[in-house]
Order: C-alpha cells, then structure tokens, then sequence
C-alpha cells in the first residue's frame, strides 16, 4: 500500500525530487527549494512518517518509500523526474532506480552510500529503533547531532545547528523506528547503480563521517555516467550546511542534461 505524501514545490520545468534524511522532513530543503527554483520544478516530499505525512500501515521496507514517490509522480502526471536523495533520502532514491528505472532521467545521489551496514551498525539501527519506541527521541538529538553536522558547522555556524536540532526533535518516534527498521533492511545497490545509464551527480561533504567520500567515489566509480563533487567545510547534510556550494553543484549538473 502507498501513502500519500506532502509535497513542497516550488518553481517549474523539469521536475527535480529531493528526498531528505533520517529523521528531517521536506524542511531540511528549503534552502535548495529556493536557490534551485529558477532553473528546475523541485519537489520536496515529506517522506512516510515524517513531516506532514502518515506512517501507514505497511512493514518497514524503503521499497514501500520508493513506490510512494512513484505514486506522487504519477498524482502529479510526472513521467520521468530527476531523481535526487541525500542520506536515506538517497537509499530510497536507489531502491526506487531499482523497482522503477524508467521514471529516472538522472540521478543526483548526496551523503549517501550504496553498501551495506556492517552487523554491528545494522544491530544498532534495531536497538534504537526499540529505544525511542519505549522511550520517545529524546536521547536521539544528542546521539546525532554530531555526526550528522560536520565540525565546521559544529563550530562556526550555530543558527544551522539550531535548525538541525529543532528537526531531529520533532520527529515522530514511531517514524524514527520504522525508517531505522527499513533502513536495516535494504539491500547494497551497487548492481542498481552499474546498471542506472542515466547522468548522475554524486555529492558528498569533506567533513561527512556517517557517508564518507570514500563511500561517494565507490558510487562514482560504478555509475556508468557517474561525476562525483566533494564540498568544502560541509558534514553529512550538506544540502544544508553549505546551500550554495551544494545548489550550484546541482545547478551546473542540470545545466548539462
Ligand atoms: C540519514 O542522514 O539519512 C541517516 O544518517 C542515514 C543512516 O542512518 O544511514
């Protein structure tokens, strides 16, 4: 079963998708929605559970993520979209490229990874998912913070960390299970990515310890059209701690489709 997701648009022509990370909402794009909507329609969804969107009834599976997004496209009458994801926003972003090649004409994939957890990180995902049903997400800003944020933001930009910590606490526990239940699960991509012949832009932040730019090459390296941009001074959500950078990366990219 779908769930039908809030969406934030703003500006037109080719359609742009972003999908946020874990445990943000479609708010984390704001400052893209902006920078981006002279050149593109972007379209933020508010992922299941998050945001202004139900959870549903289904079992945690990002599969059921991706086929949310198909659902929005074809509600919105979009055939194929650029498709984008940061972080879990780009795990749903490939198992979508996986159950529905044909709506992606390219792929922007930012702090993300194609491979597995190792066992210890998958056992950790499980445990936290547990937590925060017993015990809501209180413990869960203080446990990510610093690993979401890069140390230049954790320093130099406290208006950024603010936001991120405002985002984080208001995620729903019960969003913050399910996500960490189907991000346990998910399959590697990387015979996904191989066979994805489509233009993608691979972005990752130098300071980003959770989806490294090790992690970004090893994408760029088996995108058959793949072009990797590392950004300065930014940790894992990037999008955020350097919009500019990261719109105009993104901006260029659209410019050579
Ligand atoms: C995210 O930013 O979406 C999460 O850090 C992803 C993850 O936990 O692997």
């Amino acid at each position: 079963m779908t769930t039908s997701l809030h969406v934030e648009q703003a500006g037109g022509g080719l359609p742009l998708v972003l999908l946020h990370a874990f445990p943000l909402s479609s708010a984390m794009w704001a400052e893209q929605r902006e920078r981006l909507a002279s050149r593109c329609h972007v379209l933020t969804p508010d992922q299941r559970g998050f945001g202004a969107s139900p959870l549903g009834p289904d079992a945690p599976d990002l599969a059921a993520c991706a086929d949310d997004v198909v659902a929005l496209l074809d509600r919105l009458g979009l055939d194929r979209v650029v498709l984008g994801g940061l972080s879990m926003g780009g795990y749903v972003a490939m198992a979508l490229l996986r159950r529905h090649p044909e709506r992606v004409r390219a792929l922007v994939l930012a702090d993300t990874k194609a491979g597995l957890d190792p066992e210890a990180a998958r056992a950790n995902r499980l445990r936290v998912a547990q937590d925060v049903e017993r015990h809501g997400n209180g413990g869960l800003v203080e446990q990510m913070l610093p690993v979401l944020l890069g140390s230049t933001t954790t320093t130099e930009r406290p208006g950024v960390v603010e936001r991120v910590r405002a985002m984080v606490e208001q995620a729903p526990p019960s969003a913050v299970a399910w996500a960490q239940r189907a991000m346990a699960g998910r399959s590697d991509a990387f015979d996904v990515l191989a066979g994805a012949d489509v233009p993608a832009l691979v972005l990752v932040g130098d300071e980003d310890v959770l989806s490294t730019v090790d992690d970004a090459r090893a994408m760029t390296e088996v995108l058959p059209q793949g072009q990797l941009a590392v950004l300065d001074r930014a940790g894992h959500l990037s999008a955020l701690e350097v919009p500019d950078a990261f719109a105009d990366a993104v901006g260029t990219f659209l410019d050579g489709l």
